[in-house]
């Protein structure tokens, strides 16, 4: 039995190292002709249902649902907050049930756009709080899960490609996200040591006024998930050559 798993994990690891795939490609992400947007738009979504359930372990790419992140560091310094949030041990569920529109690869550009729209995203995490909401002073550390609905998030990848051996290769040069949900709403738990009138005070007024508070949020809240989705586009592209991804007809 453990002989077994032994020579499975060293056969993964055989065709790990020599690039052998122990999927079919086109399994996962439909093969489209250049410039069909409507084959890559339901390759994408494709792609991003498979990546929700399965991640690709053979790249060593995490499931896409929840997005696992250790910890984002949020110091909003605006007028409706001046608070530094800190959020630890984060995953963001929802994007299995997301549809892709209007993708588009521009060649000329070497730009790669498309569309996200999850009915719902929910980032559950531990927090860390300290500062002012609105008029309320925060502090305290506990349980924080903040919720978007009706979420359309527009993804800019500006690349270049790379030879490696013979063949091309995608590789991401920035990637720009926009968030737009169309309201969020915040429960965080142990507000103030438990005093729960005054939390439930804060939770009314926070949430009433999301839309300010999201509008302080987004810059750092986009940039820190263009991050994740940077890493992992990068790892995606750097282990599949343009061929695979791409007919060249
Ligand atoms: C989300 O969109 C659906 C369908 O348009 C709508 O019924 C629902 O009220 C929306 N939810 C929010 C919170 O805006």
């Amino acid at each position: 039995m453990k002989v077994r798993v032994y020579l499975v994990v060293f056969l993964q690891f055989l065709g790990y190292s020599c690039g052998v795939l122990s999927f079919k490609i086109s399994d996962v992400f439909p093969v489209c002709k250049k410039n069909d947007d409507q084959c890559l738009t339901a390759a994408i979504e494709k792609a991003l249902h498979y990546l929700c359930e399965n991640g690709l372990p053979e790249l060593k790419l995490p499931k896409l649902d929840p997005i696992a992140i250790p910890e984002i560091s949020i110091g909003t310094k605006g007028s409706a907050a001046d608070i530094s949030q800190k959020y630890i041990d984060v995953k963001l569920h929802g994007f299995k049930k997301a549809s892709v529109s209007n993708a588009h690869l521009d060649w000329e550009k070497k730009k790669l756009t498309f569309t996200v729209f999850a009915p719902q995203l929910d980032q559950v995490s531990s927090y860390d709080f300290n500062g002012r909401i609105l008029i309320f002073p925060i502090r305290g550390q506990g349980k924080a899960v903040l919720s978007q609905s009706n979420v359309t998030v527009y993804h800019t990848i500006q690349f270049d490609t790379v030879k490696k051996q013979d063949k091309d290769y995608f590789k991401v040069v920035s990637y720009v996200i926009s968030t737009n949900p169309s309201k969020t709403s915040f429960k965080v738990d142990n507000l103030f040591n438990g005093n729960e009138a005054l939390s439930e005070r804060v939770h009314e007024v926070v949430n009433d006024n999301w839309k300010v508070l999201w509008d302080e949020a987004k810059a750092d809240v986009d940039l820190t998930y263009a991050k994740v989705y940077e890493t992992f586009a990068q790892k995606l592209f750097g282990k599949l050559p343009i061929s695979d991804l791409v007919i060249q007809a």
